[in-house]
């Protein structure tokens, strides 16, 4: 068949957020791992979806490794970022690291797509994505397209829905 467009996405958002669980279920199944532990630095992963052939930068969100996000913005062509919506001490922490990755030269002169998943969306705490959006202010976000959406990584909702927006991006 015809040969995919190659893309590479970073995936970012604080340690605990769900972002390996997220990469992990848009692989195939056959790819799939079954036990998810916290990452250490980073993994390259693979997926597919319609005419993209995405590698992932799955970065940690430890905080002693959040100095590695900014290497990888120069050669990403989208981000997903990834929020635990029933996370909400840590709501301005995410906040924080948002608004550095907004100001950082390499991604303020770029017109990349932002996919944020509220994820966690199971958790009874949870904050709608529409809350979400005001507490991180996502709405000042005027130069890039973004879209958020609600998900739960253990059972893959909401995560098409996402991957699909990124794609009619990139493409
Ligand atoms: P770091 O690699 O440390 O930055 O964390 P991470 O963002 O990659 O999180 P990870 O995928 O390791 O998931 C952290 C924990 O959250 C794991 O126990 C997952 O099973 C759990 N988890 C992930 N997504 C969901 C979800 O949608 N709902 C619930 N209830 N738990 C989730
Ligand atoms: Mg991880």
């Amino acid at each position: 068949g015809v040969r995919k467009k190659e893309v590479n996405v970073l995936v970012v958002g604080l340690n605990n957020s769900g972002k390996t669980t997220v990469v992990n279920k848009f692989k195939n199944e056959e790819e799939r791992v079954n036990e998810i532990v916290p990452t250490v630095g980073f993994s390259v992963e693979k997926f597919q979806n319609k005419n993209l052939s995405f590698t992932a930068f799955d970065m940690s969100g430890h905080g002693r490794y959040r100095d590695l996000w900014e290497h990888y913005y120069k050669d990403c062509h989208g981000i997903i970022f990834v929020i635990d919506s029933s996370d909400r001490l840590r709501l301005v922490v995410v906040k924080e690291e948002l608004d550095l990755l907004l100001q950082h030269p390499d991604i303020c002169s770029k017109k990349i797509p932002i996919l944020f998943f509220g994820n966690k969306m199971d958790n009874k705490e949870a904050l709608s994505s529409v809350k979400i959006a005001a507490g991180l202010g996502l709405d000042k976000i005027l130069d890039k397209p973004w879209h958020i959406s609600s998900s739960n990584a253990l059972t893959g909702e909401g995560l098409q829905d996402g991957v699909e927006w990124l794609t009619q991006q990139i493409r």
